[in-house]
Formats: structure tokens, sequence, C-alpha cells
């Protein structure tokens, strides 16, 4: 449940494949990713009124845009990632977004371990693809409890390991073999694609982070595998 690599390696490395992080996700995902966010906006629940949403992680913020877009009630957004440069491309991109103007964007440069908002505030947090890298999931937890509102969800989106065997064998193979190349020859960043293979191989599966999140306190867990299980989003609830 603790990610080997130290918050600072991680930071610096996704500093490092910022600028290619978009193109990379999306050629090696083969642009899945786009359907599994788009699901993963889908099933947070509907706001009726004024809010603020936390997204976890958030990186080049496909996420906070994807919801911004799809969400007509007014919104306060705040993106949290502890890489500056990851935070500068989800700017840039902000700006070409015309319907972000009657929505509040915030970037916050923080480790989601620790995070300079207030208790209870927010009534909706994200992350996605984020909780396997942080280094203790269980204060990740706790830190999230302290910033939603009694009632308020917590969405995790994340890749994962298919638990049928074929597709198991499939799965390992793509991540031994394709993605470390794709690493060494067209992102240039061998090492940061070798930590990707190794994050996904050892995270826990969506039924031990289902008992650590009960364990914590989360309540109306929900488990729903894409793609046979090569990525899950997992919805529960801080009760009220
Ligand atoms: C794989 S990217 C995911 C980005 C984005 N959520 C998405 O959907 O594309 C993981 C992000 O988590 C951030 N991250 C990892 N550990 C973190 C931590 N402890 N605190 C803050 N950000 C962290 C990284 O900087 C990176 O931007």
């Amino acid at each position: 449940m603790y990610s080997k690599e130290v918050p600072a390696t991680i930071q610096s490395m996704f500093n490092t494949i910022a600028k290619r992080y978009d193109l990379t996700n999306a050629l090696l995902s083969l642009t899945m990713h786009s359907h599994w966010n788009k699901k993963f906006i889908s099933l947070l629940p509907q706001q009726s009124s004024p809010h603020h949403l936390i997204d976890l992680c958030a990186g080049t913020g496909d996420i906070t845009f994807r919801y911004l877009k799809k969400n007509k009630i007014p919104c306060h957004a705040y993106l949290i990632d502890f890489s500056s440069e990851m935070l500068a491309f989800a700017k840039k991109k902000a700006q070409k977004i015309s319907h972000l103007t009657s929505q509040k964007v915030s970037y916050i440069e923080s480790d989601v371990q620790n995070i300079p908002l207030p208790h209870q505030f927010a009534e909706c947090a994200t992350v996605a693809y984020g909780i396997r890298n942080v280094q203790n999931i269980p204060n990740f937890l706790n830190e999230v409890l302290r910033l939603l509102k009694p009632g308020g969800c917590f969405a995790i989106l994340e890749l994962t390991q298919p638990q049928h065997p074929f597709l198991r064998w499939g799965h390992r193979l793509y991540l031994k073999t394709i993605l470390p190349l794709f690493g060494k020859y067209a992102a240039a960043n061998k090492e940061a694609y070798q930590y990707l293979c190794q994050s996904i191989q050892h995270f826990i599966a969506p039924k031990q982070l289902e008992i650590v999140l009960k364990d914590r306190g989360f309540e109306n867990i929900s488990i729903h595998p894409l793609m046979g299980g090569i990525a899950t989003i997992i919805l529960c609830y801080k009760s009220k």
C-alpha cells in the first residue's frame, strides 16, 4: 500500500514527461483512456447547486475540464498536483476552452497527502490514474475525508490488472514488452515507462482497495471494471 518511489522522484519524473503526457497517454491506451474518462465523469453524482470539485493528482486537467464541460451548475474546481509542469500544461489547456468562463478553476501545487485547503468544503473529489503513485494511501484517504463534506463523493479511476487469466497474460505481455519499447524509443524516457509498468503491477487490487476504503470509513462503495479490468472505477461516499 506504499509506493516504493519517494514523492520527489515521482514529482521530477512527471515534470520531465509533462510536455508529451497527453500524446503518449493517447498512444499507449490506443485512445481508450478517453472513453474511460468519459465513463468516469458520467458516474459522478449530478450536483443541483453551486459546488466544489477537487481533482487530486490532476495532471494536465483532463478530468476537470471534461467535468466542467458536462456540468451546467456553477462549480469551483481545484486541480491539485505536485508537478508544476503538469499544472502548467493544464493552465495552457484551460485558456483554449471557452466554456470555462462560467466556471472557476484554481491550481494548487501540493502533495495530495497534505493539501492546503479547509476542512469539509468539497462535494466531490476525484483521482484519475493517480492513487497508485501516492506513497501512503491511508494518509491520502484521511486527507480526502478531511476535505469532503459529509455525504461527499470520492471517485477513483486507476489502471488495474484484469482477472481473466488470458487477458491477464496479454496485459502482462503488453506491460513487459510494448510499453518499455515505447518508453525507450518514442518517449525517450525508459525509466518513466519502467516505473509505469511496475506501478500498475504492484498496485493493490480493487477488492483490496475497497477494504482499505471501508476501513477509513467510506461507504456505499461500488466497483466498475472497464475492459475486463484493464482499468477500474471505484465510487464511494463519506458518511452523512
Ligand atoms: C498519471 S498522471 C494522471 C494525471 C491526470 N489525473 C489524468 O487523468 O491524466 C499522475 C499525476 O499524479 C501526480 N502525483 C503523483 N503523486 C502525487 C502526490 N503525492 N501529490 C500530488 N500529485 C501527485 C503526478 O505529478 C501526475 O501529474
